[in-house]
């Protein structure tokens, strides 16, 4: 038996040859639910199911626009290969008055198909990035409600596109249509509500008259600051001036496609001079060979083994954005799951965390604006390290602008890459793979405008984790991504302006065991999932908002092919978010596609 030991950087353990008995393959795939086998077991002819995503409420859900606007009613059927579909942008009327911008996407959809991937843009810029739900012969429905209130400067400009990209293949077996419609509601401030007060759907949620449920201020609404409420956190406290959209072209999709590692998508862009303030809003998903790239071997492994499969190139990721060829940013991005992956039976009716609001990245590219305010074009880069195909990434320049021209130099500099050590070792089919991945960063800049001298600083410190065992019919999974971003503005006297620091933290857990089924060319797959989202942004002196979403996934399923025959699953999803005014908390517990249990509460849990 041959030996294959590699070991790159720090050796953190040696090979401990077992033998494999049963293979173990390399892939993972992504699989489709067959609605014709498992619905079976169901009753029949059942009215459309309403599938979610487990998040808080908005502070305008369940209060009447004071304008809206019906953007695109779609239905996608065969599209693949198609450019996205286009209308023309209609803004609200110049009479509504709002403050909060809210786009509500819905979809319905009945039959047998994949989970797909779409993304919504008006003028280039991406406003959505969602997947859909594997339907059943029943049919399912879902909707989702995002603020896109940061995109005021451009929902508000007549005679723009708006596109949306949705690829899909209807055929004989393939029998899904999506159908789309989506809208811009407008809200005026004057009547939304705060956003933890209320569980969505109860009824005299209008008024700001209502009490907080909340333990921890015990406050009445009214004496709250509503503007502070309605408005997001730095960068988007107020919305930008100008968006640049950073993406294709549309008869190519919009978003730009990244194929290997080595493709740099560069833009060439000139900015204002009155710029004083820069954020690169990022959007990303990840497919085809690397839709599981966090569950990938190394080359090495599948080389060796003689392995078919494209799925490899080590268990690492990370999209770098550089300026003028200098790397100014990096986001290693959440493993967002979609409805066909690992286990497809544990994202009816509840999906996967971000599966129908894939989060976006910020880069603060403030402190780049000595290099970027000198009237010429610089070309902003996208690529993703150790990428193999394919992933779909684009991005949004926000850009706040003075009324006069702006001077900014940069103060300091440091953007290394990733260092990473990486230990593979394995034999034959069975193997260990861990990476360790770390960098700190610092920018920083002075930036002349008429809001006077103010000094950016921008720090971050990133640390990325991976533990890959393939040992038999296993395959586990221990994914970390943490990161701590620290933005500080001060001014000439070194008064504090904006003291926000981000913490992130992705814990990730995956284990697959695959048998060999009772029926033939079958096999019998234990999956299990956890995962958590964690988002806690500090700001000011005692102010933080927190965010914590977890979900814990056990099933067992048959599987032919790509296609799931049949099996059982239960997925429990605890998800916490606490701000200065309250708290909304949700457990749900669904077992076997039912809800068996759901709980919203108003009060903190600590
Ligand atoms: C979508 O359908 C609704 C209901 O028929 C209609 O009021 C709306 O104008 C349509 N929107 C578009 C963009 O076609
Ligand atoms: C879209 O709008 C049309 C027209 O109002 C309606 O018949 C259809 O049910 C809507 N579809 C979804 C997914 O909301
Ligand atoms: C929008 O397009 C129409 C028709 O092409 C044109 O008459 C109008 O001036 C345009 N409006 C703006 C603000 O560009
Ligand atoms: C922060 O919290 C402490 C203790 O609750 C309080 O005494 C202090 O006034 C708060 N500071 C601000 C700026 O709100
Ligand atoms: C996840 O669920 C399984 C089975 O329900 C349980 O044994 C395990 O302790 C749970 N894990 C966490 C972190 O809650
Ligand atoms: C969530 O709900 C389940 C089922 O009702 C319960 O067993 C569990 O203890 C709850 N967890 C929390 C953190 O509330």
């Amino acid at each position: 038996m041959k030996i294959m030991v590699l070991l790159l950087f720090l050796p953190l353990f040696f090979a401990i040859p077992i033998e494999s008995s049963l293979m173990s393959s390399s892939s993972q795939p992504h699989f489709v639910r067959s609605t014709r086998n498992i619905s079976g077991n169901k009753m029949s002819a059942a009215a459309p199911q309403q599938y979610f995503e487990v998040t808080h409420p908005l502070p305008s859900d369940d209060i009447t626009p004071a304008c809206s606007v019906s953007v695109l009613n779609h239905s996608f059927g065969y599209t693949y290969g198609s450019p996205p579909v286009s209308v023309d942008y209609t803004p609200p009327p110049a009479t509504c008055e709002w403050s909060l911008a809210v786009l509500e996407f819905r979809a319905e959809c009945k039959g047998e198909q994949y989970d797909r991937i779409a993304g919504v843009w008006i003028d280039g810029v991406e406003l959505l990035r969602t997947s859909t739900a594997q339907p059943t012969e029943d049919g399912i429905f879902w909707s989702v409600r995002k603020d896109v209130t940061r995109y005021s400067s451009i929902i508000t400009k007549p005679n723009l596109t708006l596109a949306m990209m949705l690829e899909n293949i209807v055929n004989d077996e393939f029998t899904g249509v999506y159908h789309v419609n989506i809208s811009i509601l407008f809200y005026s401030d004057k009547v939304a509500r705060v956003p933890l007060s209320i569980i969505p759907g109860e009824s005299g949620a209008r008024t700001l008259n209502r009490k907080l449920i909340s333990v921890k201020t015990h406050g009445n609404v009214d004496q709250l600051d509503i503007n502070r409420v309605l408005n997001p956190l730095y960068p988007y406290d107020k919305p930008a001036d100008l968006v640049i959209p950073i993406s294709g072209a549309l008869d190519e999709g919009v978003w730009f496609r990244f194929q290997d590692e080595f493709h740099v998508q560069t833009t060439n862009v000139q900015i204002s001079q009155e710029t004083y303030k820069a954020v690169l809003e990022l959007y990303v998903s990840f497919h085809g060979d690397d839709e599981f790239w966090y569950m990938n071997p190394p080359d090495s492994y599948v080389e060796t083994n003689h392995l078919t499969t494209g799925r490899a190139h080590g268990a690492y990721r990370e999209v770098l954005v550089t300026i003028d060829g200098q790397l100014a940013g990096a986001v290693i991005p959440f493993p967002v799951i979609f409805t066909g992956g690992i286990n497809p039976l544990f994202w009816e009716p509840v999906v996967s965390i971000g599966a129908f609001d894939l989060p976006s990245y910020d880069i603060d590219l403030t402190p780049f604006l000595g290099l970027l305010l000198d009237n010429k074009k610089h070309s902003i880069g996208l690529q993703v390290a150790d990428g193999i195909s394919f992933w779909l990434i684009d991005a949004n320049l926000h850009l706040w602008l003075d009324h006069s021209n702006v001077n900014a130099e940069m103060l300091k500099y440091k953007f290394p890459s990733m260092e990473i050590q990486r230990v593979s070792e394995f034999v034959s089919l069975d193997g260990k793979f861990e990476i360790d991945g770390e960098r700190s960063s610092k920018a920083s800049a002075l930036v002349h405008s008429s809001y006077g001298i103010l000094k950016t600083k921008v720090t971050e410190k990133a640390k990325f984790k991976s533990k890959l065992k393939l040992e038999g019919t296993m395959k586990e999974l221990k994914q970390r991504i943490k990161k701590t971003t620290k933005i500080k503005i001060t001014d000439e006297i070194g008064q504090v302006i904006v003291n926000l620091e981000v913490k992130i933290n992705y814990p990730l857990k995956i284990s697959i065991d695959t048998q060999p089924g009772l029926d033939k060319g079958t096999s019998l797959m234990t999956t299990k999932v956890e995962q958590k989202r964690s988002d806690r942004f500090f700001y000011g002196v005692n102010n933080s908002r927190v965010l914590s979403h977890k979900q814990n996934c056990t099933g067992l399923m048959v599987v032919k092919g790509n296609s799931v025959l049949s099996g059982s699953s239960d997925n429990r999803q605890i998800y916490n978010y606490q701000d200065e005014f309250g708290c909304y908390s949700r457990n749900v517990t669904v077992v076997d596609g039912d809800v068996v249990a759901d709980r919203t509460l108003t009060t903190c849990v600590v």
